[in-house]
């Protein structure tokens, strides 16, 4: 399938050819951990690298192969790498990329183990770790310097929304010759496309949208070939060992297949909810990039397709008056991940951000009071019934 067909299209066709295998219309599963040589000579060649073909399915696997094909063509990348989880990926990337000495610089705003890592486990490695505010290109210009080996950001940002603009970013990292490392789980490749814009590896947490249906932990990676070769062979196969699964592999596929419907769907039912919270009395802020009161709404339109999904919003009483209002939803269900069918709702500061001591939290612009929804796929109606119900009392008392 060539990479001239629409994005729906390569998600669903790209790189398979059912008259290769046996006319079976969805790709076979290789559940196998090991592969056999034809001869003596061939495995030998294999391990030099001077023939192709698998070896061990810590290295690679046909099924992991296709969705690897998958995911660089819809990210417009040279090749790709599935690997364990989102983690498995923000780690085999960083320790190929990183050496004792060298630093890497990281938006103030990440999700909490991506956080956890750069903080508590890369630092002790002996990397520098330095947090810039990168919605401000003047920092992160004063920041970078010849040991800067990395820019990092995520955008939108999990869980505060807040965009970097990546042309930018990148113009300013390669000035250093940094490279520079996309996570594009909120927005995925049929939002923005962090490669064409400058970056030079894009990551997912393929458990979200990507797999889009709750039911499986995945990592994809995206960029140029021989970047992708070394991720694979120092980070994923020596250090971390962070491989994706077959199966895992199938699911990831399987909802990528559907990944621009779904997508259509989570960006208009949450610019109908972010705009019918921004209207509530009681809601204090709704951060949403398709919102014109979004501060950076001008990059959105840029930068992405649509807005996305995901919306952050705070209640004008604060951390109870969200928890409370998490307690008194009946179907939004109150679960951390996001990009799932179902909407689901969370509360940073006690969760997925909770990685972050309270004081890192007040300074990487993460409130106590924010909530997280991730905006699924049931009716729309319903989705703000819920919310409706939800909020009365909060509506009630702010109007009192
Ligand atoms: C933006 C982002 N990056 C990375 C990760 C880590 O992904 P995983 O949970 O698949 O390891 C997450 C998980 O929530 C995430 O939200």
């Amino acid at each position: 399938m060539s990479d001239t067909k629409g994005f729906a299209t390569r998600a669903i066709h790209h790189a398979y050819d059912p008259m290769q295998n046996e006319g079976a219309l969805t790709p076979p599963m290789h559940l196998t951990s090991t592969f056999v040589f034809e001869n003596a000579e061939a495995g030998g060649e294999m391990f030099a690298g001077e023939r192709e073909g698998h070896v061990y399915s810590r290295i690679s696997n046909p099924t992991c192969a296709l969705l690897e094909q998958r995911i660089a063509t819809l990210e417009g990348a040279e090749a790709g790498l599935a690997l364990a989880s989102g983690m498995g990926a923000v780690t085999a990337i960083l320790w190929t990329l990183l050496s004792p000495g060298d630093e890497v610089i990281v938006d103030k705003t990440l999700y909490g183990c991506t956080f956890a890592y750069m903080r508590h486990g890369l630092s002790k490695w002996g990397v520098t770790v330095t947090h810039v505010d990168m919605t401000d290109a003047d920092a992160l210009r004063a920041a970078v310097s010849d040991k800067t080996r990395v820019v990092y950001f995520e955008t939108p940002a999990n869980p505060n929304m807040r965009l970097v603009d990546i042309k930018q970013a990148a113009e300013i990292a390669h000035s250093v010759d940094a490279q520079v490392v996309v996570d594009n789980t909120y927005a995925t490749p049929y939002l923005t496309r962090p490669i064409k814009l400058g970056a030079d590896l894009v990551l997912h947490s393929a458990t979200k949208y990507l797999g889009g249906h709750g039911d499986v932990v995945a990592g994809l990676v995206a960029g140029r070939a021989e970047q992708i070769a070394e991720i694979r062979l120092v980070g994923m196969k020596d250090m971390t060992g962070a491989v994706m699964a077959p199966f895992n592999a199938m699911l990831v596929m399987r909802g990528m297949k559907t990944l621009a419907l779904r997508m259509d769907r989570h960006c208009a039912s949450a610019q109908t909810v972010a705009e019918w919270l921004e209207a509530q009395p009681g809601v204090a802020k709704v951060h949403f990039p398709g919102l014109k009161s979004f501060e950076q709404h001008a990059i959105a339109k840029d930068q992405m397709a649509k807005p996305g999904g995901m919306i952050a919003f705070e209640l004008e009483g604060g951390m109870e008056a969200g928890i409370s209002l998490m307690n008194r939803l009946e179907m939004i269900q109150r679960a951390v991940s996001l990009g799932d069918a179902e909407t689901l709702i969370q509360h940073p500061a006690s969760m997925t951000h909770s990685t972050y001591t309270p004081e890192e939290r007040a300074e990487h612009g993460i409130s106590d009071g924010l909530v997280r929804l991730s905006v699924g796929l049931e009716e729309v109606a319903d989705i703000l019934d819920d919310l409706h119900q939800a909020l009365s009392p909060e509506m009630r008392q702010a109007a009192e």
